[in-house]
């Protein structure tokens, strides 16, 4: 990764900042998803100039033409990290560059233009630097970034926009999962899927989520914290949940995770799980796991532990599955064995007190 990309980033300051009791008396319970940092990224492209006017500046409303083709067609895609506070008061960033590339991957299947790698991460450090003082100190806090891109043409013909902006802002968080429950309880999916063969699944695109409002509700209206999605041609196999991947764990010391076909979002969190099993010595599977098999299985005993991980919920476990025709406990009900020295190896890593052998870890300078 370049040092100096070739791209300069113009800083605009901000008139009012958050002061720092306002600041402090807000990071003291920041949840998910509500609270926000001072300021944002912004990036422009366009055909005759690409990637240009960049700037670190004041986070402010935008003002869209209402034929922007994102608002008609939902050409838009995003990525989560987070930045963490370590042990040594030093704050790092957990594989950006694997952000930056599957942003890449997401841009190509909507067909939109492709940010430099080293302009992505530049763009997360300068930031995290620049709100460096957002980041909560509560138990299990860091700041969650959101790079996104969308069209901005004003265009209402059917075809990939010829302008595009591409923002950063950041989110203080702490649990995603507000009830603090020790597991959570996962609903599974009959009525509707949540990707299909050649459709968007693999990349992160808002469509997706768009898609999995309504069988996430169904979830919490029947009292459980998630939908679990089955796969779209035979409504059989395990897929993942609507932001989350998700891990089997066996007797015998196999762990399953369902393989990367196209349809489920090729998680970081999964990725790194599955390196860190395998160092624990577990023999680690990407394979096809389904509905009737899990439930048998966690009837049987053999299945002993799920979890389900990703950037926003880092390790969760799942205690119970619910579906039409009737429900199971995983295990005791509550999170395993595994699924807690798992957890603690990756937040350790990300927090700096597990050692970092990958060089997963980006340390800000
Ligand atoms: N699956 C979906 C649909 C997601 O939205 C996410 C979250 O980003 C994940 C899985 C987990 O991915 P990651 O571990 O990269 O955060
Ligand atoms: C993430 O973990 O970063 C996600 O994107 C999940 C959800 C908040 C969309």
């Amino acid at each position: 990764m370049a040092d100096n990309p070739g791209i300069s980033f113009e800083r605009i300051s901000h008139p009012s900042p958050t002061d720092a009791d306002s600041r402090a008396q807000a990071l003291t319970n920041p949840g998910f998803g509500t609270l926000f940092s001072d300021h944002m990224v912004s990036i422009d492209w366009d055909e005759a100039h690409g990637w240009h006017n960049a700037t670190l500046g004041p986070r402010v409303p935008l003002t869209l033409d209402p034929a922007c083709a994102v608002l008609h067609y939902a050409q838009e895609i995003f990525e989560g990290l987070k930045a963490y506070k370590q042990e040594d008061g030093g704050i790092a960033l957990f594989r950006p560059e694997a952000n930056a590339a599957r942003f890449n991957s997401s841009a190509r299947r909507l067909a939109m233009p492709e940010l430099p790698e080293d302009v992505f991460v530049e763009s997360v450090r300068q930031l995290v630097n620049i709100d460096r003082e957002w980041i909560p100190l509560v138990e299990g806090g860091s700041l969650y970034l959101r790079p996104f891109m969308f069209a901005s043409e004003a265009f209402l013909g059917v075809r990939p926009a010829k302008k595009y902006k591409y923002l950063v802002i950041a989110s203080p968080a702490g649990n995603y999962f507000k009830s603090g429950a020790p597991a959570v309880s996962i609903w599974v999916s009959r009525d509707y899927t949540r990707a299909a063969r050649g459709g968007t699944g693999a990349a992160k695109c808002g469509g997706n989520y768009a898609a999995s409002l309504v069988p996430q509700a169904e979830a919490i209206q029947r009292g459980h914290d998630q939908a679990v999605f089955l796969d779209g041609a035979e409504n059989k196999w395990i897929e993942e949940l609507g932001g989350m991947n998700l891990f089997f764990v066996f007797d015998d010391g196999r762990m399953v995770t369902p393989p990367l076909t196209g349809t489920i979002l090729p998680g970081i969190t999964r990725d790194s799980l599955i390196t860190l099993a395998r160092e624990e010595g577990l023999d680690v599977h990407e394979e096809r796991y389904s509905l009737e098999q899990w439930r048998d299985d966690a009837g049987s005993g053999k299945l002993v532990e799920t979890f389900a991980c990703g950037t926003a919920a880092v390790v969760t476990p799942v205690g119970k599955v619910a579906g039409h025709d009737g429900e199971f406990v995983i295990g005791s009900g509550g999170p395993g064995q595994l699924t807690q020295k798992l957890r603690q190896k990756l937040v350790g890593i990300q927090r700096g007190t597990v050692e970092d052998r990958h060089g997963w870890v980006t340390k800000l300078r």
